[in-house]
């Protein structure tokens, strides 16, 4: 317990740790022994639990299941080689979480529930966070309506929770992708910048349709006229342009990514040129063919860094140049203060002590 949130906390009888095996390990599919619950009814949050994991009880009617009123957020927990556990940058995902729950008319979580209630479960589940370089204990908040009605409205009564799962390597290899030319993940005004859940499952048809082609992940380009690229997949995406760091603004169709901002952060204190603007494929395509596109990568939670090696822009499929020596220096200097192995000057290990 902190001092002024109270947590109830029943422990599990049965942990299963004994029975993860990292080398064979999926991501998201394996899910630590706790969760953490807490309840907004009544105009307030509160009944903050923490649980065994496992299923919930819910009514078919559950709002969340019918109007999409959901959204999350993706952290990890990392050990550093003296043993401690840190979580990268969480205030940031909570600030986040906050953001998106305004979009989708849910009332945002304190706080102290969040980063109070975060603690209390990585405390307990502690010996979860994997002491292997590459592994960690992604994270996953998320908040979704519960009322039991099938009104169209926001509901009354909403739930937060918070579990976690063991984590490896994302994408095994550098990515092949393809411009997305028709179907559109955000538009403006949408719900782009907030994690809901919809966005993803807006994606899955268009991705499929790639997927049946040979690529892993299309690349997102605008609503209107499909001609600046947006995002890669799930992530958001970075290029080293004639030795420049070169990615989309934030907007209201870009997730304010948190690897982003971190890489973005690191780049500028490492001197390096950043911008920050709308980069069309036309753009794109030049550079590649004058041979000034240095790089091309995704960068997100889960998967942090994965290379783009191949990108088809409009039928025609171009090997792209990777480990560019800044995207290295960046990828290494991430690493490295993830590791503890460099001070954090910019305080974003978090450590649950
Ligand atoms: C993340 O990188 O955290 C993502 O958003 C991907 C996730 C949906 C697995």
């Amino acid at each position: 317990m902190t001092d002024t949130l109270s947590i109830t906390v029943k422990r599990t009888t049965a942990s299963r740790l004994h029975e993860v095996d990292l080398d064979t390990l999926k991501f998201g599919q394996t899910f630590a022994d706790h969760m953490l619950m807490a309840d907004y009814a009544d105009g307030k949050w509160g009944n903050v639990q923490i649980l065994p994991y496992g299923p919930l009880e819910l009514s078919p009617a559950t709002a969340a299941l019918h109007y999409g009123q959901t959204c999350f957020e993706g952290m990890k927990a990392y050990r550093l080689a003296n043993g401690q556990v840190v979580v990268w940058r969480p205030e940031k995902n909570c600030k986040r979480l906050q953001h998106s729950a305004e979009r989708l008319c849910i009332p945002p979580v304190p706080e102290e529930i969040f980063m109070g209630g975060l603690r209390e479960l990585l405390l307990l589940d502690e010996a979860w966070v994997p002491n292997r370089p590459g592994y960690s204990l992604y994270i996953r908040p998320f908040l979704f309506a519960t009322d039991p009605f099938v009104g169209v409205r926001p509901s009354d009564t909403y739930k937060f929770m918070i579990f976690c799962s063991l984590a490896g390597v994302y994408y095994a290899q550098p990515l092949k992708v393809r411009i997305e030319p028709h179907y559109t993940r955000a538009a403006k005004g949408g719900t782009g910048s907030a994690k809901a859940g919809g966005n993803y499952g807006g994606a899955y048809y268009p991705t499929s349709l790639a997927q049946q082609e040979g690529f892993q992940q299309v690349i997102w380009t605008d609503a209107q006229e499909h001609r600046y690229i947006e995002e890669a997949g799930t992530m958001n995406i970075i290029f080293i342009l004639d030795g420049k760091v070169v990615t989309s603004p934030l907007s209201d169709t870009i997730l304010d990514g948190v690897t982003r901002d971190s890489v973005l952060t690191l780049a500028r204190e490492a001197g390096m040129s950043v911008e920050e603007r709308p980069v069309s494929v036309e753009e794109l395509r030049d550079a590649i063919q004058a041979g000034k596109l240095n790089d091309a990568f995704g960068v997100g939670t889960a998967a942090t860094f994965a290379p783009i090696q191949e990108l088809e822009i409009y039928g025609v499929n171009y090997v792209l140049p990777s480990s560019s020596a800044q995207a290295l220096s960046l990828k290494k200097r991430m690493e490295d203060i993830r590791q503890g192995l460099v001070p954090d000057t910019h305080g974003w290990l978090h450590p649950i002590a």
